[in-house]
């Protein structure tokens, strides 16, 4: 039928009619926001490219963590600046790590019970160069060895799940850590984690802000080796295929707002969950839009994370997320 007998304007009438034809919903339990712990005490320095993102130490941490449990929020996912950084990134997987001493601390406290602890498993914050992996030299050239990395990751996320993540999620983007994280969890008797994987994450130029929050800019060359070209489609495909097939549990895409086409696809080729990170680019993006008050932040914020929603995702890693559960309700 066309118009006039069909008139789209009769569905959009008042707020109650809307609301009642809404395809999309947002939820804060779907939410998850992202920490950095830091070492010391009463530590809460601001990040300057990111408003109202900090790096804690863990007293502060854990009251923010207390406030997310309170907004209703579904979970963290953990980051870590270690005291001390050095060529292998042995932080990373130290039993007193600074997330391990975290997880311990926030899994006793049962304010915290509501919220899924999701620990970033890499090694970009823990190593001396910034590269989320083992550096070989080699002259004047390097490269990432991918098998000596993965094995470093896999005892990661073995000691993350030992010392109490809900889920370990793999950011790192060697080949075959999925499997081999599986194999290093299940031999460590934590087969009830599941893994999130960071399946198909692009080497962005939007995550130059979370470099600076979790000081982990990589100090020669950059990621391109590991992470994918942003111009592919299919390889994106292929690269969660081959997730799933190692036993990944669910599925992480990164970044959201200007992938959202690689998320739709995912979706629906893919019966796994499915989350997307709005990452530290796209809200300083949107950040600096409100400061000059050229954007309403309340609604380009909802609108943001809606265009993740409706692209597939089921749930969303963002700064945002307190803010957003604040509306939410
Ligand atoms: C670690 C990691 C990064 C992000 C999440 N995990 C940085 C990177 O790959 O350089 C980016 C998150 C963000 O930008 O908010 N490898």
């Amino acid at each position: 039928m066309n118009f006039p007998v069909t008139r789209m304007r009769r569905l959009r009438r008042t707020e109650a009619m809307r609301s009642l034809v809404r395809e999309t919903h947002l939820q804060s339990r779907a939410l998850i926001y992202p920490l950095f712990l830091c070492p010391g005490e009463g530590v809460r320095k601001p990040i300057s490219s990111m408003p109202n993102v900090f790096n804690l130490s863990l007293d502060e941490a854990v009251k923010e963590a207390e406030r997310c449990a309170e907004l209703g929020i579904g979970g963290l996912l953990l980051f870590g600046l270690p005291a001390q950084k050095d060529e292998q990134g042995t932080g990373a997987w130290a039993d007193d790590g600074i997330v391990q001493s975290a997880l311990r601390e926030f899994k006793k406290n049962r304010k915290l019970d509501s919220l899924v602890m999701m620990a970033d498993v890499c090694l970009c914050e823990y190593t001396s160069h910034g590269h989320c992996g083992v550096v070989a030299r080699d002259g004047d050239h390097f490269h990432i060895e991918n098998d000596a990395s993965v094995e470093l990751l896999a005892k990661t996320a073995a000691s993350l799940a030992r010392a109490g993540a809900d889920v370990v999620a793999p950011s790192d983007m060697m080949d075959g850590r999925i499997a081999a994280m599986r194999e290093a969890l299940d031999a460590g008797g934590c087969d009830q984690i599941p893994i999130l994987s960071y399946a198909s994450k692009f080497a962005s130029a939007f995550y130059g802000p979370f470099r600076e929050a979790a000081d982990s800019a990589p100090q020669f060359g950059d990621r391109r080796s590991y992470q994918m070209d942003g111009a592919n489609r299919r390889e994106a495909m292929r690269e969660i295929e081959l997730d799933v097939t190692e036993g990944a549990d669910m599925l992480l895409m990164k970044p959201a707002m200007p992938y959202l086409d690689i998320l739709r696809e995912a979706r629906e080729r893919y019966e796994l969950p499915m989350g997307a990170y709005q990452v530290s680019g796209e809200y300083s993006m949107l950040h600096a839009a409100f400061e000059r008050g050229w954007l309403e932040p309340q609604r380009a914020m909802m609108e943001s994370l809606l265009s993740i929603r409706r692209a597939g995702a089921d749930f969303i890693v963002t700064y945002f997320a307190k803010d957003a559960a604040e509306v939410l309700g």
